[in-house]
């Protein structure tokens, strides 16, 4: 085989596996990437409560907060496939979520509303409307939580 037909067939080979890898995260990927965005949208709503309660004076950022919380909700929408509950890894995410798609969808689809709602009254300085947003999105984690999320195991005393 002539040498240019042999690089090109490994590069070929190689793309292919490339491609592959990109395609095949394995479940056990996509519970440890949706952990960490959890704990982003926990990172960003420690923020919210902070201002909303009045204890920081730092009412200029609830705008960041409130967009990246509406992203992070966006994306969450497609973070539990099948095939990542329970049987996959190590998860917190309740077999529920795949029996009751519909109703998971819902309430993710309300945390995405009360974001957004949220983005729209901090970007019109609304305070009234704000706080009111505020309170359906601590809703909305709080509704999930219970009915798809298994409770946290406490750790055995040694
Ligand atoms: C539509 C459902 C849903 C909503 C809404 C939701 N969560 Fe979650 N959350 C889950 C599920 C399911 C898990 C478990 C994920 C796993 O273990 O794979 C989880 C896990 C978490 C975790 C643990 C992450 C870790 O390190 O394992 C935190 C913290 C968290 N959520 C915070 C929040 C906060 C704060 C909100 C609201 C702003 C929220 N969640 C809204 C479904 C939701």
């Amino acid at each position: 085989m002539p040498i240019q037909k042999f690089l090109a067939a490994f590069v070929c080979a190689f793309i292919a596996f490339g491609i592959a890898g990109e395609t095949l995260a394995g479940p056990k990927d996509i519970i440890k990437y949706r952990k960490g965005v959890m704990k982003a949208v926990s990172g960003h709503m420690k923020g919210l409560t902070a201002i909303v309660n009045k204890k920081v004076d730092r009412r200029k950022d609830l705008k960041a907060h409130a967009r990246s919380m509406h992203e992070l909700a966006v994306m969450s929408a497609t973070l539990f496939p099948q095939g990542t509950g329970p049987e996959a890894s190590k998860t917190r995410a309740l077999k529920a979520i795949w029996k009751d798609k519909a109703k998971y969808d819902k309430i993710n689809d309300k945390w995405v509303a009360a974001a957004k709602a949220l983005f729209v009254a901090a970007d019109a300085n609304d305070h009234g409307a704000a706080e009111k947003a505020f309170k359906s999105l601590k809703k909305s984690c709080k509704d999930c939580h219970k009915s798809f999320r298994a409770k946290k195991k406490r750790k055995k005393k040694k």
